[in-house]
């Protein structure tokens, strides 16, 4: 489903990638065996029960809000905002974001959207106790018991925790919040197919069958070939990390797709930045970073790896008008659509940057639409997790990340640090 495209001649030897690609495959089902990879198989095997819990939960919250509160951090967030920004919100209940940041600015702003509507909190965390989306539930909690008081308001708190642990599942089950499960082999990055995603994707009118179908879909190919292009993918970037391009940018041509850019760069980052290793991930939206990152790509340190995801297909579309002047000097576009357009400059941009010494990979989806979503989630959380394992390193800790909470914790004051 997702088709990919190496263009690698000028940069890496065929011989080096085909013994790069072999190792990926060979490392394959050991990586299907690790205890922190229930996302292998979570498109089959996901629980139903929940599913439908899922389901008629979303349809309660499009009835009674106006808005649902998401809060969440890293993994618990980005998946689904990625999600609902890619293919937009079509139903009545708007999205907010909170818990996400520290940002008193950004609470204040959510807070004053919020004004005096309808709401419900979809609280997302697996350990039940990271600071940011705590302090944000609090602050909407109580907003929440206010407007509706104690026992109405937790008939509106969605939780979504692990199963039988932490802060947040014991505060769930002691207020009765209605309960979804983050599964205990699955961490935050990888998982978005699980309920941490699908609650928010459901809500905001996306079919989450046809999600899970696009990841089947995907799953069965690339695991049919051992991994097939996901390997192939996570072995070129791999060779080209070797030969010193140690920077890939995911450059994405269609700006609701900025937020799965986000979700990408947690999923690569924090799965292989570790042991002094790893390809540092960025994102580009153009042709809007043409105008400004575009002079770096061209012509900058070349240590640069470009990944460019495009559609062969585009649900919407507009034509350059024909005009009876020509003042504007536009009249060899005219009656040309914009899809048209975007992709000569997609070509362009991968001409020029390739000469200009960048190894541009190609990544291709169908189209946008919650299937290919799912493909792609499933094609790059299989190519990053394989990616890891040939660098070396252990793709589901984030050993790193606990080193800035203990000193502000011990800033702030909390006992025991
Ligand atoms: O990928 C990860 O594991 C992290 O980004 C977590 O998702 C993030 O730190 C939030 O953790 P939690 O869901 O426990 O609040």
């Amino acid at each position: 489903m997702i088709k990919f495209v190496a263009n690698t001649e000028k940069f890496l030897e065929a011989r080096q990638i085909e013994r790069r690609i072999e190792e990926a495959k060979d490392l394959l089902p050991n990586l299907q065996t690790n205890s922190m990879a229930g996302w292998i198989d979570l498109p089959v095997k996901y629980d139903k029960e929940e599913f439908a819990r899922i389901k008629a939960a979303a349809k309660r919250i499009n009835s009674d809000s106006k808005y649902l509160v998401c809060i969440g951090i890293g993994g618990s967030y980005l998946g689904h905002k990625a999600v609902i920004e890619a293919l937009g919100n079509s139903s009545t209940t708007k999205i907010l974001y909170a818990g996400n940041s520290l940002s008193p600015v950004e609470l204040y702003t959510v807070l004053e959207e919020l004004g005096d509507e309808d709401f419900s909190i979809n609280i997302i965390s697996k350990s039940g106790t990271t600071t940011e989306p705590a302090v944000a539930f609090r602050v909407f909690k109580q907003k929440l018991i206010e407007k509706y008081g104690k026992e109405a308001a937790y008939g509106r708190i969605y939780a979504t925790t692990d199963e039988e642990k932490g802060a947040l599942h014991d505060e769930a089950e002691a207020n009765g919040y209605d309960s979804f499960v983050v599964p205990d082999n699955i961490g935050g990055r990888y998982s978005v197919l699980s309920a941490v995603g699908l609650l928010p994707i459901a809500v905001a009118g996306v079919d989450i069958d046809e999600l899970m179908e696009g990841a089947v879909a995907e799953r069965e190919e690339l695991l049919m070939e051992d991994g097939g292009r996901a390997a192939a993918y996570a072995a070129v970037r791999n060779c080209l990390y070797e030969e010193g391009y140690n920077i890939e940018i995911l450059a994405n041509f269609e700006p609701c797709f900025m937020y799965f850019n986000e979700w990408w760069k947690q999923l690569a980052g924090e799965s292989e930045g570790k042991d002094g290793k790893g390809i540092y991930p960025a994102s580009v939206i153009d042709t809007t970073d043409l105008h400004s990152m575009g002079q770096y790509i061209q012509e900058g340190r070349r240590n640069l790896i470009e990944t460019v995801v495009s559609f062969a297909a585009l649900p919407r579309d507009c034509e350059v008008p024909v005009l009876d002047s020509d003042l504007d000097g536009l009249a060899y576009l005219e009656g040309k659509k914009l899809s048209y357009i975007n992709q000569k400059a997609i070509e362009a941009t991968i001409e020029a940057h390739l000469s200009g010494g960048v190894p541009v990979l190609q990544l291709e989806a169908p189209d946008i639409s919650a299937k290919s979503l799912g493909a792609l989630i499933y094609f790059f959380e299989l190519a990053i997790a394989i990616s890891g394992n040939l660098l070396g390193v252990d793709p589901f800790d984030q050993p790193g990340v606990e080193a800035y909470k203990s000193n502000m914790f011990r800033l702030l004051g909390k006992p025991g640090y």
